[in-house]
């Protein structure tokens, strides 16, 4: 794709607009091919040319992903209220303009959440068609019962009389408290509300799998990585 090169770079950087690259190319602080070029709205080839801004190469992705480890807290949110959201965990690089979360989480909900920019991915992902599997370990207040995955399978009708859709349960043989949940829906406190219906409670949650996709276990709370396209088209693949 041929753009101007102050659209090319203040594309992936939130923190630089199109006059500060003007400025920048004043300055001789910006390079394309390894030449210092003085004009901001010079065109370049986002495959083949190199762009750098103090001598640091601004490689050029249309969208991008980045997989959260949300902690407790925080809100998964575009707009700052009294609790910080998601966006403030995303480090200085990868920040870009127009992140959002792809689904949510609640504040006291850990685990996997999917920041990008890329509003159809996105919607793809959320839309209730494709019914992308996300999977839940939970920690229960009473112990799970053997009667649940047959339960959970047959659909639990919670509050309010809506029917879910059949849920997968596994319960840990060595802690009858702890237990996965895979879901291919989203409605609101699902989890939580599922287990109310059952008479139980959910004490912790935490999201460890979106579709094929896992939370890297290196990936500490409060921490974000970049994830590659492929692998968040890989998610719809197998719906
Ligand atoms: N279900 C819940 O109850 N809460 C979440 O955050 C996600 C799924």
């Amino acid at each position: 794709m041929v753009i101007r090169l102050d659209k090319l770079i203040s594309s992936q950087r939130s923190d630089i607009s199109r006059s500060m690259v003007k400025d920048f190319c004043r300055k001789n602080r910006v390079t394309v091919n390894g030449v210092a070029c003085k004009k901001s709205d010079t065109k370049v080839n986002t495959e083949s040319d190199i762009v750098c801004l103090d001598g640091e190469q601004i490689a050029y992705k249309e969208h991008i992903y980045i997989m959260l480890n949300k902690p407790q807290g925080v809100v998964c949110s575009t707009r700052d209220g009294d609790s910080p959201t998601v966006l403030s965990l995303v480090p200085e690089h990868l920040q870009r303009p127009g992140l959002f979360p792809a689904g949510r989480l609640d504040k006291d909900t850990e685990g996997f959440v999917l920041i990008t920019d890329d509003g159809e991915l996105a919607h793809k992902m959320l839309s209730p068609k494709n019914h992308v599997p996300k999977k839940y370990f939970a920690r229960l207040q009473k112990p799970w019962q053997e009667s649940y995955a047959e339960l959970f399978e047959q659909g639990i009708t919670i509050d309010g009389g809506e029917k879910c859709l059949p849920a997968e349960f596994e319960g840990d043989m060595n802690n009858k408290n702890e237990c996965t949940l895979i879901l291919h829906e989203g409605k609101f406190h699902q989890v939580k509300r599922m287990f109310e219906a059952l008479d139980n409670k959910v004490v912790f949650l935490k999201r460890i799998s979106i579709g094929n996709l896992s939370l890297d276990k290196n990936l500490a709370l409060g921490e974000c990585m970049e994830i590659l396209h492929k692998d968040v088209e890989n998610i719809l693949a197998i719906c």
